[in-house]
């Protein structure tokens, strides 16, 4: 099993570049399957993730090439049906947008129920609802999800929770469906309209996305198309509070500044400088940050998924933070492995209080999740001696060759297998 060693205590100094956003290009690969021809997917990140969802895309027939460039051809012309393999597919979150994307090209699909990170219960209840609303069938036995249609019908779909995963998942099942589907409430992050693009190259005729109402009108086919997928916000905030919380003068290169309004505006609140040009953004800081408080939302709000390294970050601050967690309902475990490092975080229930402390002190510590690994790492690079972080595999789901751009930027950071 992999760990990540960091001797904490290094400024990070230079340039890191952005791989492409996770979270937009897993529903893009899976969505693939719609053309049922050959697609071209670049700027696709080199990580854990994409290697398992081109992993079940292979297993039911698509015939890919990824190159180290982050460069995918997909052709999905000799996949005949949607039944994904349940070990596979059981593995990951994202597994659920082949149901989504077979539902709509074979009227029939059979998916594991997905996994992912244990932050509290995720349910899908309203990709479900939304997938019932256009005329599937859906069963849930042993652990597989199975839906069938006869005819896809566009309809008016209201979602009762603001979530990603499910207004992608019924964008894709509606692309193709007959007449127009609404989507009410719908979630509004970058990847949703990244996506809707994706799908639009192909033929669809998707619009709105990027505010809370999406419509799109069925069409007959979708084709293959060329797509380039938009950069990582949570990689490039990740990078950004840490080059925040260890001091230095970073510019996180490869980015959308407008993605990382909340984080930039967080940032600049601790006390962190940071200025934004046209595709990089620089932090510059002197690693002495104020406390703040943070509540997290679906965007245009605070990233979630960007709360855990934020926290220890503060762990540090002057005076104290109150995080208010309102996405999901258990993404403080990770705070225990903090606390090793001497962290003074106080959780109940979905708030965090955080009194910074002088200096967090190096320890042996185990990633709990993806978000949760990359905090450790923020927690290594200003605690004072080494960091060993178990469980590295988490991190490596979502952070392409983390070590080396650390590394690249002063850190000292290692990996080891003993
Ligand atoms: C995606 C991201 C994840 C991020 C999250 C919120 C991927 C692979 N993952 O996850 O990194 O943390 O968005 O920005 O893109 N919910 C329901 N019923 C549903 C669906 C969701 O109650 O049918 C709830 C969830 O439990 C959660 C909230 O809605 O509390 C938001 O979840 P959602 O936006 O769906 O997250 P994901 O798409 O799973």
């Amino acid at each position: 099993m992999d760990k990540i060693i960091i001797e904490g205590g290094k400024k990070l100094n230079g340039l890191v570049d952005i791989s492409g956003f996770k979270n937009a290009a897993l529903p893009i690969i899976s969505a693939c399957l719609l053309a049922g021809e050959r697609c071209v997917i670049e700027n696709l990140p080199r990580i854990k993730d994409i290697f398992h969802i081109s992993k079940i895309m292979s297993a039911i027939g698509s015939e890919i090439e990824f190159s180290e460039k982050g460069i995918m051809v997909i052709d999905t012309s000799k996949v005949e049906k949607l039944v994904a393999p349940y070990d596979l597919s059981r593995k990951i979150r994202a597994s659920y947008y082949l149901l989504g994307a077979g539902l709509s090209r074979f009227k029939e699909v059979e998916v594991a129920y997905p996994g992912g990170c244990d932050i509290g219960t995720r349910p899908i209840d309203q990709h479900i609802k939304g997938f019932e609303a256009l005329g599937a069938k859906v069963e849930i036995n042993h652990g597989v999800i199975k839906c069938k249609a006869d005819r896809l019908i566009g309809t008016k779909i209201y979602l009762d929770v603001v979530s990603v995963g499910a207004t992608i998942n019924i964008m894709m099942a509606a692309v193709c469906a007959e007449g127009r589907t609404t989507i009410e409430n719908a979630a509004k992050e970058p990847h949703i309209v990244d996506v809707a693009n994706f799908l639009n190259s192909m033929g669809a005729n998707v619009k709105g996305a990027g505010t809370d109402v999406i419509r799109i009108d069925g069409v007959e086919k979708l084709h293959g198309c060329t797509y380039s997928v938009i950069p990582d916000q949570i990689e490039a905030g990740t990078y950004m509070v840490a080059a925040a919380a260890a001091g230095g003068d970073v510019i996180v290169n490869n980015v959308i500044p407008k993605h990382l309004e909340s984080i930039i505006a967080k940032l600049r609140e601790t006390s962190a400088e940071v200025i934004e040009y046209d595709d990089f953004v620089r932090v510059i800081s002197d690693g002495k940050l104020k406390g703040v408080n943070i509540k997290t939302l679906p965007y245009p709000g605070f990233a979630t998924d960007l709360q855990q390294p934020m926290v220890a970050a503060l762990s540090m601050a002057e005076g104290m933070s109150i995080i208010t967690e309102s996405v999901y309902e258990a993404r403080f475990k990770y705070i225990d492995e903090l606390k090793r490092m001497g962290a003074n975080v106080k959780v109940d229930g979905r708030v965090a209080i955080v009194e910074g402390i002088e200096r967090l002190s190096g320890a042996k510590v185990r990633a709990t999740d993806l978000r949760a690994g990359a905090a450790l790492v923020v927690a290594g690079l200003i605690a004072k001696g080494k960091t060993e972080i178990d469980n590295a595999f988490h991190i490596d789901r979502g952070y392409e060759n983390i070590e080396q751009k650390l590394s690249n930027l002063g850190a000292k950071i290692y990996r080891t297998d003993r």
